[in-house]
């Protein structure tokens, strides 16, 4: 049987083998990624992935539970991480409990990733001792695009990235078991990451992370607006409209395979 990673494993592999980690929304893509990734995150980035949406924001408790049941169900081997949506969680340390006990009891999965800095540090800290691994997002933090007035390379100047420091240590002291890093250029997520005493996993952040993630659609050219960082690993957008072109053609004239061919089964 295989023996799923746990956050302590994950925790332990700071400066070590780095961490591999792909968002997953669906149960056939999990299936697919569970033997190769470390990690599984359930991103809120599934509302601009999948449903289209302009900005992470309007993603709700519900959607990511409904998928992060499917990909916990579907994977046997990496931790499965649920990223808990905008307004979920920033109100109160009562309401992030309520939220991510949620989470955590109707998916299956086995640790919940929040947006913030020194800010969220006690949220994190009361969820911790109460039993909910948190992995921590600091950096570029989509959540708060509004405020940052868009979606741009954080850490500028020195003040910006000493505040960045700041952050990641005020998270890693909380007890995150590892955070997310993103949108840092690379001497700053070099400094910070030799830094803090958690693994940092970056996007956009170059490799001198603990780690790396990626938007698996994005990394698979499905299509979309893509960060300039990321690098397609294959063009799968491209395989998909090769294959609708051909279905097409084959309907409209009439050359699509009999019902015999397509049924193997009726034969026997
Ligand atoms: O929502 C998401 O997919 C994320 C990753 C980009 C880190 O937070």
């Amino acid at each position: 049987m295989v023996k799923r990673l746990t956050v302590l494993d994950i925790a332990a592999r700071k400066g070590g083998t780095p961490i591999v980690m792909l968002t997953c929304y669906t149960a056939p893509m999990a299936v697919i990624l569970d033997k190769h990734v470390d990690i599984l995150l359930v991103g809120d980035s599934l509302g601009m992935v999948v449903y289209g949406m302009d900005s992470t924001l309007p993603v709700t408790l519900d959607m990511m539970i409904q998928h992060g049941r499917a990909v916990a169900a579907k994977s046997a081997r990496a931790l499965v991480v649920i990223d808990m949506p905008f307004g979920s969680y920033q109100a109160s340390h009562e309401q992030a409990f309520t939220s991510a006990a949620r989470v955590m009891a109707e998916t299956g999965a086995h640790a919940v990733k929040l947006e913030g800095g020194c800010e969220m540090a006690d949220t994190i800290r009361f969820l911790v001792e109460r039993g909910i691994p948190v992995m921590g997002h600091v950096g570029l933090m989509p959540q708060r695009v509004n405020a940052m007035g868009g979606y741009r390379y954080q850490g500028r100047n020195e003040g910006e990235a000493a505040a960045i420091l700041e952050d990641a240590q005020a998270v890693a002291n909380a007890g995150a078991f590892s955070m997310v890093m993103e949108g840092v250029k690379e001497d700053v997520a070099r400094h910070i990451t030799a830094q803090v005493k958690a693994p940092t996993i970056g996007i956009g952040a170059s490799p001198a992370c603990d780690g790396q993630v990626l938007v698996v659609d994005d990394m698979l050219g499905m299509g979309g607006y893509v960060p300039s960082f990321v690098k397609h690993y294959a063009h799968v957008g491209d395989v998909v409209e090769q294959a609708v072109k051909t279905y097409t053609e084959e309907v409209r004239n009439r050359t699509f395979p009999s019902a015999e061919y397509c049924f193997p089964y009726k034969k026997n």
